[in-house]
C-alpha cells in the first residue's frame, strides 16, 4: 500500500513496524514548552536534529520559536529546503567545502530576513568559515558563537580565559570585512540532562551558571558585548532559564519525550511531557499458552534494534495497554516480552524508543495519528527530511 493512503485510515490499518506520532501528545508538548519560554522570556530554538523534519520545525517556529538548532550542515541544508529560514548548527564545523554551503544557505537566507548561525571552538573553524563567507562575496554577515566546555568534554574551549581569543578573532573579521558576527556563547551540558535525580541536575547546571557567568564577564571586560548565551536540553532547561544568564534555549526531545527521558525523576520546576514518539509492533510469534507463566513464557514481536535506537537503552512497553511488559533485545529485527497477560500472535504492541534522534533517522517517514492509538486514524504522513544527513 502507498503511505498516503494511510491517511484518513483507522491506526489497525498501519502496517508493522512502524514508527508513529501521537499527534495530540506532540501538540501538548510543543504548547507547554513554547509557553514555559514565552511566560519567562526567553527564546526558544528547538533541536531539529531530533525529528529531523522541516514541516515539525515550522510548526515549533509558528508556534513562536525564533528558529530551530540543527548539528550537521546537512541537517541544515534539509531544513532551508523545507522552508525554514532561521537555523544554527549548534556544532562545530571544520571542513570548507562544509563551512561553504553554510555560506551559501546563510546568503540565501538573508535575502529571506532569515540566517544560518554557527557554533566555534578552534582558531581554524573561524578561519574557515570566514574563508566561505568570502567566495560569497560582500553583503552577508554570519552570528557566529563561542562554544565553551561546560561538563559535557566534548567540543568547546575551557570557561574563562579560552574564549577570548576566538572572541578577538570573530571580531578581527566583524571589523575588516563584515563577514563574522560574535553573536554570544554557546553552552550545553549534555550529561547534565540524564542525570536522574532532580536535585543532580540543578546542581549540575549552578557550576555550568557560574562558568558562564566568569566567562561572560571576562568578554565584557575585554570590551566586547556577549548578546546572547545559548544553551540547554530538555532536562535541565529551568534552571538555565531561572539562572538570568542564558537567553535562548535548545530543547529537543521534549516534543517526543523518549523512554530514557522518562526515568529522570521529574522536576516541579518543569512542565511534565508525555510520550508522543511509538513504533508500532506486532507479536509474530508467541510460546504455548499451555504454560502461562512458566519461565520461558514470551511473545515475539516484529520490532528489532532495525527499528528503534538502544543507545540509551531498550524501548518500554507503553503503559497505556495497562500491562507492564519487559522488552528484551531479540537482536536487528525481534523484540522479545516477557510478563504477565502477555499478548497474544498478531496483537498490537506499542513500544516507547529509549532515544528519539537515533530512532527517528532509522525511518523515512513518521505516521502522524490523531485521537489516540487505540482508536485514531492517520492524519498526515511526515518525512524524515534529514535522514541520513550525517555530514
Ligand atoms: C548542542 C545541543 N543542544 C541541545 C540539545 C537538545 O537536547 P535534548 O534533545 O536532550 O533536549 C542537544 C542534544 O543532544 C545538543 O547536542
Amino acid at each position: 500500500m502507498n503511505l498516503t493512503d494511510l491517511v484518513g485510515r483507522p491506526v489497525a490499518a498501519i502496517d508493522t513496524p512502524a514508527l508513529v506520532i501521537d499527534l495530540d501528545a506532540m501538540q501538548r508538548n510543543l504548547e507547554r514548552m513554547q509557553s514555559f519560554a514565552t511566560q519567562h522570556g526567553i527564546r526558544l530554538r528547538p533541536h531539529a536534529k531530533m525529528h529531523k523534519s522541516a514541516l515539525l520545525a515550522l510548526r515549533q517556529m509558528q508556534a513562536g520559536a525564533v528558529g530551530v538548532c540543527v548539528q550537521k550542515p546537512s541537517e541544515a541544508a534539509a531544513m532551508v529546503a523545507g522552508g525554514v529560514t532561521n537555523v544554527y548548527v549548534s556544532n562545530q564545523v571544520i571542513s570548507l567545502p562544509k563551512c561553504e554551503l553554510l555560506a551559501q544557505l546563510n546568503r540565501r537566507l538573508t535575502a529571506q530576513n532569515g540566517q544560518v548561525s554557527l557554533a566555534v571552538d578552534s582558531l581554524l573553524g573561524i578561519q574557515r568559515i570566514a574563508q566561505a563567507m568570502a567566495t560569497q562575496g560582500a553583503g552577508s554577515c554570519m552570528d557566529v558563537y563561542v562554544e565553551i566546555d561546560v561538563g559535557q568534554a566534548r567540543c568547546g574551549v575551557p570557561p574563562g580565559q579560552a574564549a577570548l581569543p576566538l572572541v578577538q578573532a570573530i571580531a578581527q573579521h566583524a571589523s575588516t570585512s563584515g563577514s563574522l558576527r560574535f553573536a554570544g556563547l554557546q553552552a550545553y551540558h549534555g550529561r547534565a540532562q540524564h542525570l536522574r535525580s532532580a536535585a543532580e541536575r540543578r546542581a549540575a547546571i549552578a557550576q555550568v551558571v557560574m562558568d558562564v557567568q566568569r566567562t561572560k564577564a571576562l568578554i565584557e571586560a575585554a570590551g566586547f558585548a556577549v548578546p546572547l548565551v545559548t544553551g540547554a536540553g530538555s532536562g535541565t532547561f529551568s534552571h538555565e532559564t531561572a539562572s538570568g544568564v542564558y537567553g535562548e534555549l535548545q530543547a529537543g526531545s521534549y516534543l517526543f519525550m523518549d523512554a530514557d527521558y522518562a526515568a529522570n525523576e521529574a522536576d516541579p520546576q518543569q512542565p511534565q511531557f508525555e510520550h508522543a514518539l511509538f513504533i508500532k509492533s506486532q507479536v509474530m510469534s508467541r510460546t504455548a499458552r499451555s504454560t502461562p507463566g512458566a519461565a520461558d513464557e514470551r511473545a515475539v514481536v516484529d520490532a528489532g534494534h532495525k527499528s528503534h535506537a538502544i543507545d540509551s537503552g531498550l524501548p518500554t512497553t507503553w503503559a497505556g495497554h495497562g500491562a507492564d511488559w519487559v522488552y528484551s533485545n531479540g537482536g536487528d529485527e525481534h523484540g522479545i516480552l516477557r510478563g504477565t497477560a502477555l499478548p497474544e500472535l498478531g496483537d498490537t504492541v506499542w513500544l516507547v524508543p529509549g532515544h528519539c534522534d537515533p530512532t527517528v533517522n532509522l525511518h523515512s517517514h513518521m505516521l502522524g495519528v490523531r485521537g489516540g492509538l487505540v482508536q485514531g486514524s492517520v492524519e498526515e504522513i511526515i518525512r524524515v527530511d534529514a535522514r541520513g544527513a550525517l555530514t
